[in-house]
């Protein structure tokens, strides 16, 4: 009996539904709605992707202060790098953090030789000791003569892997690099750059978060969890202060040694243009991709219904994760026979 009712009911629904579908004007209503629905996604992503030709930086060094400094931490390599770089084209005096004193030394070579009225001081910091009382303390004393308008938050480590295998250590140091750095620095720093904030001068704060951020990644799932971490610090502080210069970025792919310096594709950029691009958006948005092509991407990507996305970054980055094996099972060949030899 039951059975038969249930039938009874499924085929006078499917009587009804074809009775109403075959309505012309239904027809007609429903084709209208999915045109307008698709030319909005593809309106708001040519939108976003056009604002990239139009947006003009500001005259950085006047909104910030002549003669005033930004600090970058990771500035011995990569995006870091890059950005002390354009910053000191732009004027700005620069403190550079980072472990490696060599590596720094060649930095601060590089940009006093390109701009020689450019003052460069270094800070040996190891973050994956920033743990330790007093690390970030030592840091704001060693600059604190100096009139520091930008910070610069760039310092990372990233990590993919099934998370069941990833080592504790790698853990605490994805977390200490991606997050307290960030937490702390800011925390330390405000204060001054409160205090320098007038009606004419403002301070920054550039905060490197990731496109990771956006929606939780399979295999590289502390990485974007630290990275969303960055974003919603970033973003809450913006909001709290909107008398300073927040911004979060948030880049997909970028040729550094971080992603074994990918070849440049349509998703790939150097860190000359995501640098370029970024700092046009400075003072002017709360986060961004920092560049059309990631930018296009993050849009695509954020369309996409939540099943297909998953699906489509799980098999991406599973490839990627094996690739990652594979150069590390190669590199580690090559030191075991390095070392018999
Ligand atoms: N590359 C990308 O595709 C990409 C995409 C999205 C977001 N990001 C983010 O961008 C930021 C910079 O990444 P990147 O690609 O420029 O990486 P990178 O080329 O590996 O450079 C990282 C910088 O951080 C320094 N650093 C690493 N560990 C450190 C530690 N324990 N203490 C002090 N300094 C340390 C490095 O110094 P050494 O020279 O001594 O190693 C280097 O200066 C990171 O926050 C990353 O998550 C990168």
């Amino acid at each position: 009996m039951g059975h038969f009712l249930s039938d009874l009911s499924l085929s006078s629904a499917k009587s009804i539904f074809n009775r109403v579908y075959s309505h012309e004007n239904l027809q007609k209503a429903l084709f209208l709605t999915g045109l307008a629905y698709a030319s909005w996604n593809i309106l708001s992503v040519s939108s976003k992707v056009l604002s990239y030709a139009f947006t003009t930086e500001t005259n950085l060094i006047s909104r910030y202060g002549v003669d005033s400094w930004a600090l970058v931490t990771g500035a011995s390599d990569g995006i870091g790098k890059e950005f002390a770089l354009q910053l000191a084209r732009r004027g700005f005096n620069i403190v550079l953090v980072a472990r490696n004193e060599e590596k720094l030394s060649a930095v601060r070579t590089e940009i006093t030789t390109l701009y020689p009225n450019i003052r460069v001081r270094i800070v040996i910091a190891d973050f994956s000791n920033c743990a330790e009382e007093g690390f970030f303390e030592r840091i704001e004393r060693e600059t604190n003569d100096l009139d520091i308008s930008i910070l610069l938050n760039n310092v990372g480590d990233a990590c993919i892997e099934e998370y069941h295998l990833v080592p504790y250590e790698k853990i605490r140091n994805v977390v200490l690099l991606n997050c307290l750095s960030q937490a702390l620095m800011t925390r330390v720093f405000l204060p001054r750059l409160i205090a320098r904030t007038t009606n004419r001068i403002r301070s920054a704060i550039l905060d490197v978060s990731s496109m990771a951020s956006e929606q939780p990644r399979p295999y590289l799932q502390l990485y974007a969890a630290t990275k969303t971490f960055s974003l919603f610090l970033s973003e809450g502080l913006a909001h709290e202060h909107p008398n300073l210069d927040i911004i979060s970025l948030k880049p997909g792919f970028i040729a550094t040694k971080m992603i074994g310096n990918k070849k440049l594709d349509m998703k790939v950029c150097t860190s000359e243009q995501f640098v370029a691009s970024s700092l046009r958006y400075l003072g002017k948005t709360r986060a961004t991709n920092g560049h059309w092509k990631h930018q296009y991407l993050s849009t695509f990507l954020g369309a996409l219904p939540e099943s297909m996305l998953i699906k489509r970054l799980k098999t991406n980055l599973y490839i990627t994760l094996q690739e990652v094996r594979a150069g590390q099972a190669a590199a580690a060949n090559a030191a075991a026979a390095k070392s018999t030899n």
